[in-house]
């Protein structure tokens, strides 16, 4: 391929090149197999039934494909993917809107549904249970309840804070599932896959190399690779082998650990501005100047699934392996 053709190719909006990577069948979905084998037998015996699948929750951490699964889940059922966010709902009237407009078994996504208003969250508890809300038309004396039936729709609520949502909102979800950081060789597969997709050439050795440093998660790895190819096409050839590769991502200051510029940081900041912690998260944030919810959400779990991170009851602490890994001195 010319670099003519491969650069037209790098003006696809990120968006657009997103919606083409996202697989979307079970079967080209790769990782996450438990929850995989689960999704399929439900989906089999709601679709026995001619039910729609109930309500499902899809929790963990950021860029591990809850919207993707969401989707599949979706294509599988042969139904209507509607996809919309807690913050985004932002009166009872809305979501009512919302569910209305469903096909019974159409599938309606709410992601970071631990942000969605009481109000909005309320309006759920009904429609989810027995297909149906109450809505107050006029008001003052000449105030009425009347009772809307729904379409018989599944809800699928995704969400990082699994502990955020309140107990009535999680008690009616009938299928829950906690994504799982992705494995070295998962990560891969998904490498290899994307790249097939955006035209890229690059060895098994290379995807392997991106796919060490994208912490578990196929959106840092997807993204690790647009850029990698990026790199390739503008100071080599465009193709993607381990040599191109490793001075990619050393360009990109990503460490062979797969840590970037900010997990050095916070790393840094504890070990030396904070005599190795405890040191309380919001304190942290300030320190490095980062939102708090940011490091909470994605920066701290990958750092403690790599154990060097610890949260305690006083605040955030290094781990041993964290000064071995950095070469710092511990505390004494
Ligand atoms: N892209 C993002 N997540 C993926 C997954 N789990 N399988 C295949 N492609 C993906």
């Amino acid at each position: 391929m010319t670099k003519r053709m491969m650069s037209s190719d790098l003006q696809l909006e990120d968006n657009e090149i997103e919606s083409n990577i996202r697989p979307l069948s079970l079967e080209e979905y790769i990782g996450q197999s438990a929850i995989k084998e689960n999704i399929k037998i439900f989906i089999q015996a709601a679709q026995m039934r001619e039910e729609p699948l109930d309500h499902v929750l899809l929790y963990g951490p950021p860029g591990l494909g809850k919207t993707t699964l969401a989707g599949v889940i979706a294509h599988e059922m042969n139904v209507k993917f509607k996809v919309t966010s807690g913050p985004a709902i932002e009166k009872p009237g809305d979501i009512a809107a919302i569910l209305n407009n469903l096909q019974p078994r159409d599938i309606l996504f709410i992601d970071e549904i631990h942000r969605m208003s009481r109000h909005v969250e309320e309006v759920l508890y009904s429609a989810m249970e027995d297909y149906c809300i109450d809505i107050v038309v006029g008001k003052g004396p000449a105030a009425k309840s009347i009772r809307l039936s729904l379409p018989k729709f599944t809800l699928i609520g995704a969400t990082t804070r699994a502990g955020m949502l309140s107990s009535p909102l999680r008690d009616r979800f009938g299928i829950m599932h906690r994504l799982e950081y992705y494995s070295v060789e998962e990560l891969g597969t998904i490498i290899m896959r994307t790249a097939r997709i955006l035209d890229t050439t690059i060895t098994q050795e290379a995807a392997r190399e991106i796919a060490k440093c994208s912490r578990g998660t196929p959106r840092v790895a997807n993204r690790l690779l647009k850029r990698v190819r990026d790199i390739a096409l503008i100071k080599f050839d465009g193709f993607v082998d381990e040599k191109v590769c490793l001075q990619a991502l050393k360009l990109l200051n990503i460490d062979e650990n797969g840590l970037d510029e900010i997990d050095r940081r916070i790393i840094k900041s504890i070990a030396l501005q904070f005599k190795g912690g405890p040191v309380g998260l919001e304190t942290l944030a300030a320190a490095i100047g980062e939102e708090k919810d940011t490091l909470e959400d994605v920066y701290e779990p990958y750092l403690i699934q790599q154990g060097l991170l610890q949260r305690t009851p006083r605040g955030r602490m290094l781990t041993p392996a964290a000064y071995e890994q950095f070469k710092l001195d511990p505390p004494k």
